[in-house]
């Protein structure tokens, strides 16, 4: 089957990125979201980075349109019916992805293949819930969706070849690379990527350098676009820690396990970016 119409739950940052890829590759989109304003939001963000674009010459009016002719947005999950593939994104919570996949089990198609874009939550126990276990996979975007190249997506030991290879193919249409992976927690980008940033962190918490020497070593360094504590802070240090968390309940390892230091921040609200605070100040 060829996707041919898309479905996003959730018109966050993840989802609302997602959408504006595929609605610029010319598939039309349903995104939905609990509420009425924060639809209103993920379509003004989406409207916001083409103004930009068309500023920087990157392009033109009638991409614009043409994008945002493509996003229908709604707040009625009845609306996935006759969608070929329907992408959960919204908050990394496993009782509600269940709901959500429970829901859109019986309002859509059979023919419906279903992917979460969560980051380290358990694909297999999200597919078991739904009728559709071997239509099931994980397609894993990366923050910000539309600069971003890679998509990982992910098989369980459920999933069928015609339903893995659609997704690839869908990916790839918008733009992507893709790397694909096995239903492992973290899969390959964030089981190498969160003990690598718990790692700095629990460096800089040891006193081994300043903030900065530490993220200039990487960006400096290794040719990183962000240091691993800047890359924290875009991030959310709430994400890196829910992420670790996670990964040490999986594999018990001590190098999954998030620093006191990462704990504390959280604690006291310092998430990063978002909040205004994280290892860096973004209040100024
Ligand atoms: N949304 C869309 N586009 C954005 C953007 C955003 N939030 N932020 C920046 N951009 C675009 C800009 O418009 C610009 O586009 P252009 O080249 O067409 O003009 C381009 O990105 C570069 O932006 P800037 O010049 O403003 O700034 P930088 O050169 O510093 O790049 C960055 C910003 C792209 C965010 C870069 O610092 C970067 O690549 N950082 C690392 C990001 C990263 O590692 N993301 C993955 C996080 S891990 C993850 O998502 C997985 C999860 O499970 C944890």
């Amino acid at each position: 089957m060829t996707i041919k119409k898309l479905g996003i739950v959730g018109f966050g940052q993840m989802g609302s990125g997602i959408a504006q890829v595929a609605a610029a590759a010319g598939y039309p989109v349903v995104a939905t979201d609990e509420k009425d304003e924060f639809l209103k939001k993920g379509l003004s963000r989406i409207e916001g980075l083409l103004n930009k674009a068309i500023e920087k010459g990157k392009a033109t009016e009638e991409d614009k349109k043409k994008t945002l002719g493509n996003i229908t947005t709604t707040t009625d999950l009845g609306a996935f019916a006759d969608c070929d593939l329907v992408i959960e994104a919204i908050v990394e919570n496993l009782d509600a992805k269940i709901k959500i996949f429970e829901t859109i089990d019986r309002v859509c198609k059979p023919t419906t293949i279903f992917a979460s874009n969560t980051s380290s939550l358990s694909i297999t126990d999200m597919a078991v819930v739904t009728s559709r276990r071997s239509q099931f996979v994980g397609m894993h975007f990366f923050n910000p969706v539309p600069v971003m190249k890679l998509v990982e997506v992910v098989r369980t030991i459920m999933t069928d070849d015609q339903s893995f290879n659609d997704a690839v193919a869908f990916a790839e249409s918008v733009g992507k690379t893709v790397v694909r992976a096995k239903d492992t927690c973290g899969f390959v980008v964030n089981l190498l990527l969160i003990p690598f940033l718990i790692d700095a962190i629990r460096w800089y918490e040891n006193g081994l350098a300043t903030k900065e020497d530490i993220d200039n070593g990487m960006k400096l360094g290794c040719a990183h676009p962000m240091g691993p504590l800047e890359l924290t802070d875009f991030i959310g240090l709430d994400t890196v820690l829910y992420i670790g968390e996670i990964m040490f309940e999986e594999f018990r390892e001590p190098r999954y396990a998030p620093p006191p230091l990462l704990k504390r921040m959280v604690k006291a609200g310092y998430l990063g970016r978002k909040s205004g605070r994280g290892f860096y100040d973004y209040k100024k």
